[in-house]
């Protein structure tokens, strides 16, 4: 398949960060999509229709519309998400994938693209990491021809958590020791690359794959938005106290400090995608 197909390709969170990245790359390449969405009235969701993207009203406790929402499509994306950082919310995210992929079954669906999270795969003991793990497992056990992505940290987390603007100078402060580098990902480029494993143009041998576009230290991210402002800029760890009661997050950012974390081969993930961003142009495009 290296043209699209004319069934639909459905999107599972398609009114978010990923699904929206996925479906903007879908149109682009002129595959017809169909959103499943919660509320289809919702500004977001209207949005989509506007662009042509078809709607289908789903919920995810409602197997029957999970399934009429895969009904004939020729592949189909999701990505699964807690509420809140949580204990029980991350416990119904899990529950969320496995509804999915039920439905996926149900509608003999040909092949699946699930976004999971890089290092799920190696027992990292963060819970919205593990929330993700048993996702993956209990799609590699229904059967279903898939492919899983393993995104590591979003570039666009920088839009709401960047830097402030001090004295002229700007500011980057994160819980995270200035020397660990971090891998980092566009939303832009999971979109990219899960729409060409979706439309049969990208492979993943083993079928998953960790994809990352860049990986910097903290100094080095504030010196990329110094550069991109015209101002100088500086880094300043933050103690890991405070994320407050949030021990999901503190166990996400123990581990990027403590293990070698992500590990994505991101020259490998560039021969798939050759537009990948890196900071800097995740930067540029951003503004
Ligand atoms: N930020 C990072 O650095 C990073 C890195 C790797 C992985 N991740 C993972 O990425 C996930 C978040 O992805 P995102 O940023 O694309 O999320 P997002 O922008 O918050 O979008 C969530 C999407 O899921 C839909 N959704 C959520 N719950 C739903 C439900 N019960 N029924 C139907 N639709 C539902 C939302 O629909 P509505 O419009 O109706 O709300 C929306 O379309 C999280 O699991 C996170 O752990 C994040």
């Amino acid at each position: 398949m290296n043209t699209a197909p004319s069934d639909p390709i459905a999107v599972f969170g398609g009114t978010g960060q990923q699904g929206g990245a996925v479906i903007d790359a879908l149109l682009a390449r002129g595959a017809h999509v169909r959103a499943l969405v919660r509320n289809p009235e919702s500004e977001r969701s209207q949005a989509l229709a506007e662009r042509e993207v078809e709607l289908a009203r789903i919920a995810i406790d409602d197997p029957a519309s999970l399934a009429a929402g895969l009904q004939g499509v020729a592949a189909f994306f999701f990505m699964t998400t807690p509420e809140s950082p949580s204990l029980p919310h991350i416990e119904e995210e899990t529950q969320q994938g496995i509804a999915l992929v039920d439905a996926a079954v149900t509608a003999s669906t040909p092949y699946v693209v699930f976004s999971s999270v890089g290092g799920a795969e190696r027992d990292s003991g963060v819970p919205h990491f593990e929330s993700k793990r048993r996702v993956e497992e209990y799609l590699e056990k229904s059967g279903l021809p898939a492919t899983i992505l393993r995104p590591v940290a979003f570039m666009d987390n920088f839009a709401v958590m960047g830097p402030t603007v001090e004295n002229g100078e700007l500011v980057l402060r994160w819980p995270l020791p200035d020397h660990i580098p971090l891998q980092l990902i566009a939303a832009r480029d999971i979109g990219q690359l899960s729409a060409a494993f979706l439309l049969g143009t990208a492979e993943a041998p083993g079928g998953t794959l960790e994809i990352a576009g860049d990986e910097r230290t903290g100094s080095q991210l504030a010196a990329a938005f110094g550069e991109q402002a015209g101002l100088p800029a500086r880094y300043e760890a933050l103690p890991l106290e405070v994320l407050g009661d949030n021990e999901d997050g503190q166990a996400m950012f123990r581990w990027f400090a403590e293990t070698s974390a992500y590990q994505a081969d991101i020259d490998a993930v560039r021969a798939i995608e050759p537009t990948l961003w890196d900071f800097p142009a995740w930067l540029r495009a951003r503004g």
